[in-house]
């Protein structure tokens, strides 16, 4: 099977590459506009790689949609201090950029599997978010952080119908707050510049404060990357067709913990480090209003848990990597 990785070198196309050249027979075509992630895959016989922004490149991407079997566009900002910053950006590259290549898919008949976000049930009250029954809650225009979930809602039903009148083979796949090595860069100085884990070492090693948007009580499922790419290997190797025109929510429900409780963990954890100890020793956590942190067009989710009944039932998938596990993991990589 020969697999198109658009966006290659990101938290999820670097690891979802190596485990493809680790675990399968299945050639991998990739592009990205950096390799730092990757770099361990690219003396790879199976591992195609080129340098360059799936924008610029359109030639290379048709090629490449035409000749490999599934298309995985993997290319997003998917930071939310961007989504209020520069909401442009992220409807131009996360919903412009991704419908171009989605409309290739059909037009070459290809498999797409696209990630979908947890983002699009929004503030959805469900005690659990259930892929067919739950409703996807935003706010109002002026709350920016939503063109994120909506750019990905719309792409999610534009995908729908293409399946529905056009026979398109896909699969869309919501991940749950996944995490790990590679996250994100935390040597980013920008508060929000990166995801809340990476985001929360940063400061610790940076000898800054923590900063609790709202007071922390929101929470959130993590889940440990290994787990989400198990469920991605799943997926496109697609065994008895399980993963035709179906979405599945890939998260860990039994990690759903407080946003105060992560920066907790996280500095009694780095406390270990000999290194780190003594700036983690100094770290406070503050409280901090929302619209302060993040400006005044950001709005929270309190409570994003995944019902994975589905991933379960077709997929014979569940997550097993706790978050004691997945959070020594992640250290060690950083700090170790
Ligand atoms: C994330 C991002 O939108 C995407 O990465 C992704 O699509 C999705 O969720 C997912 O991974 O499931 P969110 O969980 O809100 O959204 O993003 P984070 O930046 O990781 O923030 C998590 C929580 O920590 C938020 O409530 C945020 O307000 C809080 N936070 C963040 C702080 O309290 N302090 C900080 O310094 C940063």
């Amino acid at each position: 099977m020969n697999i198109l990785i658009l966006g290659a070198n990101g938290f999820i196309g670097s690891h979802l590459s190596e485990a493809i050249l680790e675990q399968t027979d299945w050639s991998i075509y990739a592009i990205d506009l950096a390799q730092d992630k990757i770099e361990n895959c690219l003396s790879n016989d199976r591992f195609h790689f080129f340098s360059g922004d799936m924008i610029k490149q359109k030639e290379w991407v048709t090629e490449h949609i035409k000749k490999c079997d599934v298309v995985l566009p993997l290319v997003a900002i998917a930071t939310p201090a961007a989504y209020v910053q520069n909401p442009l950006s992220v409807f131009e590259l996360d919903f412009e950029a991704n419908l171009a290549v989605i409309r290739q898919c059909v037009e070459f008949k290809k498999r797409i599997i696209f990630p979908s976000t947890s983002e699009v049930y929004g503030m959805c009250t469900d005690e659990e978010f259930d892929e067919e029954t739950s409703n996807l809650v935003t706010g109002p225009i002026h709350k920016e952080r939503w063109i994120y979930s909506t750019s990905k809602q719309l792409l999610d039903r534009v995908i729908y119908a293409y399946g529905k009148h056009n026979a398109l083979a896909y699969t869309l796949f919501r991940p749950f707050n996944w995490y790990g090595p590679k996250l994100d860069n935390i040597f980013n100085p920008k508060p929000g510049g990166s995801r809340v884990l990476t985001q929360f070492i940063g400061n610790i090693l940076r000898g800054e404060d923590i900063m609790l948007v709202g007071g922390g009580a929101q929470q959130r499922c993590f889940t440990y990357i290994d787990d989400g790419i198990g469920a991605l290997i799943k997926i496109i190797e697609n065994k008895n067709n399980v993963a035709y025109q179906q979405i599945f929510n890939i998260g860990n429900p039994l990690e759903n913990i407080s946003i105060r409780v992560l920066a907790e963990s996280l500095v009694t954890l780095i406390k270990r480090y000999p290194k780190y100890a003594e700036f983690a020793n100094k770290t406070k956590l503050v409280d901090v209003d929302a619209a302060q942190y993040y400006g005044s067009g950001y709005q929270d989710v309190q409570l994003r848990v995944p019902a994975i009944h589905r991933a379960e039932q077709f997929l014979d998938w569940k997550p097993v990597v706790d978050m004691a596990t997945g959070l020594d993991k992640t250290l060690d990589f950083y700090l170790a």
